[in-house]
């Protein structure tokens, strides 16, 4: 057992590392806002859950902190934004044990399992519930102070979600202002912000500053609206700076009313934006409740009536999905600017409006879970980008009959199944849960990740983290940096090769021996200790001498490795054999 220990030791600081490897500051994000103003939506939040899972969707913001969403958010490394309601607000300014219960029952009760990362106190306060103006900031500032006394501050930013209304004047950019009335509860505001790490989140929709310009004698083309390359650019006269998008202009309005206040360093979120698929602002309402921010929308314009389409949702919403993942967040006067993102919304919801009100359609999809138009989360179509990987595992809540089924549906339908059969290098854990896992991603990975091909009637999830502890095909590759020289890399290889690595083939003879460079023995035998060791985090450091390709690199084509785990399974880091599972 000796020479266990330091494949032990190694295996433990695999765990403890990947916080000094990840600890780069984070990129901005792009997920959902999910909203439930609906009598016909999913009613089975898993299922919700899941459809974010299979579009690759990692955030999410909601409107309230659903106990059954954030249970069903648990475990799925998707981080959510929950919402303290408009009406919940006085009562958390005037009385911080009552922000303090809130913030126990709807974010310590759930964290860390569900990754709560932000408080939304109240949504568009100053448009729907301007009485409760005076109240915001208090209450915005107990419910920080009950983050901190249970020690979430770090992990849990407050802010609320501003309507892009609250600025007085947005065009030019350069002129962005607050309107007079909110510049006391802003300045505040913005104060608090900046002394808790937060940000400002606003809801911005260059879709009905494009519709109301359309009636108006200087109408804003269709393609900056969009977002689409190639569109007209408009010029700020002040600053000579021109824009090439609706959305940078806006943004910069309101970077630079914040500046008008004195905060040039607080950063902006975007909690909402989004494209229609159809309808017409406030169709079907009387003048009396047409809101949105007292804007006055005057329909007349022929190009208004196709303005909300489902080829413009689609344009608009993935130009902003890409622009995101992409990394280009910033601004003309803020480059640098990095700024999560959440599209409105989630699904059409039928309460916000009659079927020809544009507010009842801005989902990504239907209530059917179907999607309205195509849109891609991972990045398709975006500059370059990392390809991003995903794995398919089983769930173990379906149980061993399920799983079986979709086991031999799998083997018998496209996975590669040889590794899992007696003897097999994947054999090992012999359950029905782990070699269902291995067909499952054999399966998914060999059908190019196809949506759908990861479902198994729910027996089966996309992961997009590897998945550590389950044997499963190669999908990513460990390879020595020749960099680092040949010293460091022979003493990692001499460590590799005592410690787990099969190196019988890069030996005199060896099949692999050729070519005889100590890099490419490195190479091997980095590979075999990474394969080994089930890819686990921090197997292919080597102290910097090893690194991780997703693409299989072409000297391991000609001899793919299957070390066997029988070293691995003997440290039991895995669960042993579920008493009653037959070889499957
Ligand atoms: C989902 O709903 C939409 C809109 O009602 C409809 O067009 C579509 O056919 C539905 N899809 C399925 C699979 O039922």
């Amino acid at each position: 057992m000796a020479l266990l220990r330091p494949l032990f030791l190694v295996l433990l600081l695999g765990i403890t590392m990947p916080l000094l490897f990840f600890s780069r500051t984070e990129a901005a994000e792009v997920g959902v806002s999910y909203g439930r103003v609906a009598n016909d939506l999913p009613q089975n939040q898993g299922s919700v859950v899941d459809l974010l899972k299979q579009n690759g969707i990692t955030m999410v913001r909601i409107y309230d902190a659903f106990p059954d969403v954030l249970t069903s958010l648990a475990n799925t490394g998707i981080k959510v934004m929950v919402m303290m309601p408009n009406e919940n607000l006085a009562a958390a300014a005037s009385d911080p044990s009552n922000a303090l219960q809130w913030v126990q029952t709807n974010v310590q009760a759930f964290y860390p399992a569900t990754l709560i990362n932000g408080v939304a106190v109240g949504n568009e306060v100053f448009d729907s519930r301007p009485d409760l103006n005076s109240v915001l900031v208090p209450a915005m500032t107990n419910v920080q102070a009950a983050l901190a006394q249970l020690g979430l501050a770090d992990a849990v930013k407050v802010s609320t979600p501003v309507a892009f209304d609250a600025l007085q004047t947005s065009y030019p950019p350069s002129q962005g202002s607050f309107k007079d009335e909110l510049v006391p509860v802003m300045k505040s505001m913005l104060d608090f912000l900046q002394r808790t790490g937060s940000y400002l989140t606003v809801n911005i929709y260059p879709f009905f500053a494009y519709y109301d310009s359309l009636t108006t004698p200087n109408p804003i083309s269709l393609d900056y609206a969009l977002g689409n390359s190639g569109a007209a650019a408009v010029l700020d006269d002040n600053t000579d700076v021109t824009y090439t998008n609706l959305l940078d202009a806006q943004l910069d309005a309101t970077y630079y009313a914040m500046e008008g206040l004195g905060f040039t360093s607080v950063s902006l979120h975007t909690t909402e934006s989004g494209w229609p698929s159809h309808g017409k602002p406030n169709h079907g309402k009387p003048p009396s409740e047409v809101r949105r921010g007292g804007r006055r929308l005057l329909d007349s314009a022929a190009d208004q009536d196709t303005a909300a389409s489902v080829a413009n949702a689609q344009a608009y919403n993935n130009n902003l999905i890409n622009r995101v993942l992409a990394g280009r967040t910033g601004t003309p006067h803020r480059p640098d600017a990095d700024m999560d993102v959440y599209i409105f919304a989630l699904f059409n919801e039928n309460g916000k409006g009659d079927a020809d009100d544009t507010e009842s359609n801005f989902g990504l999809f239907y209530p059917n879970e179907t999607k309205v138009y195509s849109f891609d989360f991972q990045g398709t179509g975006a500059p370059p980008l990392p390809p991003r990987q995903s794995w398919c595992v089983a769930n173990a809540a379906v149980g061993d009959a399920r799983l079986q089924e979709a086991l031999d549906y799998a083997c018998g339908n496209g996975a590669d199944c040889s590794a899992i059969q007696p003897g097999g290098s994947c054999f090992q854990p012999d359950t029905v849960l782990a070699h269902a896992s291995y067909a499952f991603n054999s399966y998914y990975q060999n059908k190019g990740r196809a949506s759908g091909t990861c479902n198994f009637n729910g027996a089966g999830s996309i992961v997009y983290q590897e998945p550590t502890g389950t044997c499963s095909a190669p999908v990513s590759w460990c390879v020595a940096n020749a960099a680092v020289g040949d010293a460091r890399l022979q003493t990692a290889l001499d460590y590799a090769c005592s410690n787990g690595a099969d190196c019988s083939a890069i030996q005199p003879g060896g099949a692999c021996f050729q070519p005889d460079t100590t890099a490419s023995h490195a190479s091997y035998a980095f590979n075999s200790y990474y394969q080994h060791n089930y890819r686990a985090s921090g197997t292919c450091d080597f102290s910097g001498a090893g690194s991780i390709v997703y693409q299989q690199p072409s000297e391991f084509i000609a001899h793919p490795l299957a070390p066997a785990p029988a070293l691995v399974d003997s440290l039991s880091l895995r669960p042993a054999r579920s008493p009653g599972v037959t070889d499957s």
